[in-house]
């Protein structure tokens, strides 16, 4: 019997141990995180979710505080078209958050980075083109496009000296999303360097509605695999969602996919950058505590679990400080915030907002504990200590289990 170990990922002219840790934003899949895959030799991915107030985080950098200082006027005023992100502020923080994961790289690994086009800073276009090139430019071995149907991302950095020699990539939960994708990539002559299917199991967004659960990864894979073989195109398949263990790791690469990609287990992992108080949330997790809702303002559904702190809060909207969910000058958080507090029976009781979720604020100070499907199986993989906490494991430890388990 095989395990997971005994494959090789091939993107480009590199190999790779068949293992891709899957972006966690905001800073949950951190440089540490990451590092420990590439020094594996497999791929661990950072998120650029949130780049700048990441930036401000771990490097002490100001660019959170000086937003606010620049936007505070316009507070009161529902739209907030005026408030732009500075696009150098963006190279700037993603180029930190690039090179210091780059830097601590010490194996054959790779590092790549997350790249959700959802992510709207209210002014898609520009702002993602700065997150890609200054990721180019900082050196990032590898991009996945994520969250969205990238039709425009290709095209926005195909006059990078990079463009061709990095390993460029996308994520897709059905076959329909991969032919809008291609079609526009043919239009550049830029094929993606690999796909990865992510199913209805995973954590963060998800690229189904709330019939989830009528799908089934092991199809959406095979149907990615026939339609490929179709066009006779060699593009390797990665699929996410899921897939808890080597073993069922290796049923993936039996059915002639080329690595896995994975984040729930390493969510608890000391690396992880959720805090203490969620790690051992998702410890003691139970089935039923995993839930998927709308909460998001970005549309797409998104699963948590039922304890997250946002849920049942109501912060006033911080788009000064953070509005990376801008579009046009709106958020459908501030429509519900406003929504509810005119509908107080006593204008000083208490808002709380249940259709919607401050995502910038919330996941920036780690409230939203978004998780994949497995997440209650965690308990099963730690051992307590005397005080009933579950301990984290190393991720180097999972990355084993992964890659050696038969
Ligand atoms: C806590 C958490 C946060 C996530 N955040 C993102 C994200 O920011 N962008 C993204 O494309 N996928 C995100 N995902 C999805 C993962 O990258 C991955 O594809 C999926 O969760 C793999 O399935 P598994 O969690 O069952 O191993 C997230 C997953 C988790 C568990």
């Amino acid at each position: 019997m095989k395990c997971l170990n005994d494959f090789v990922l091939k993107l480009k002219n590199k190999e790779f141990a068949p293992l891709m840790l899957g972006g966690m934003g905001v800073d949950i899949s951190t440089a540490d995180l990451a590092v420990a895959f590439a020094n594996n030799g497999a791929i661990g991915h950072i998120s650029d979710a949130l780049t700048t107030a990441v930036a401000d985080k771990n490097f002490k950098t100001t660019f959170v505080r000086d937003r606010l200082k620049k936007f505070k006027f316009n507070k009161d005023n529902d739209d907030k078209n005026i408030e732009q992100f500075d696009l150098d502020d963006i190279r700037r923080a993603q180029k930190m958050h690039v090179k210091d994961a780059m830097s601590a790289k010490k194996g054959n690994g790779g590092i790549f980075i997350n790249c959700m086009e959802k992510l709207t800073m209210n002014n898609p276009r520009d702002t993602l083109k700065a997150r890609l090139e200054s990721a180019l430019d900082a050196g990032i071995d590898g991009i996945t496009l994520s969250a969205g149907l990238h039709m425009n991302s290709l095209n926005l950095i195909k006059n990078h000296p990079r463009f061709n020699d990095a390993i460029l990539g996308i994520i897709v939960s059905s076959t329909r999303a991969l032919k809008i994708f291609l079609k526009k990539a043919q239009i550049v002559s830029r094929l993606p360097d690999f796909i990865v299917v992510e199913g209805p199991k995973a954590g963060g967004h998800l690229g189904f509605g709330m019939d989830w659960a009528d799908f089934n990864l092991k199809k959406i894979t095979q149907e990615v695999i026939d339609y490929l073989k179709n066009l006779k195109l060699s593009i390797p398949i990665i699929p996410a969602g899921g897939i808890f263990n080597g073993k069922q790791a290796v049923e993936y690469m039996n059915m002639g996919c080329s690595a896995v990609q994975v984040a729930t287990r390493f969510t608890v992992s000391v690396e992880s950058g959720l805090p203490d108080k969620a790690k051992q949330a998702y410890f003691t997790a139970k089935k039923e505590d995993i839930i998927v809702n709308y909460l998001s303002p970005t549309g797409y559904p998104m699963r948590m679990l039922k304890q997250s702190p946002v849920i049942g809060s109501g912060l006033a909207p911080n788009c000064e400080s953070y509005g990376y969910l801008l579009d046009k000058g709106r958020c459908s958080y501030i429509d519900s915030y406003n929504k509810t507090k005119s509908e107080l029976k006593n204008p000083t009781d208490k808002v709380v907002v249940t259709d919607k979720m401050c995502i910038c604020t919330q996941m920036r100070k780690y409230n939203v504990w978004t998780c994949g499907v497995n997440t209650y199986k965690l308990k099963k993989t730690s051992k307590q200590d005397q005080n009933g906490n579950y301990i984290l494991p190393p991720a180097k430890e999972i990355i084993d289990e992964y890659l050696y388990s038969k």
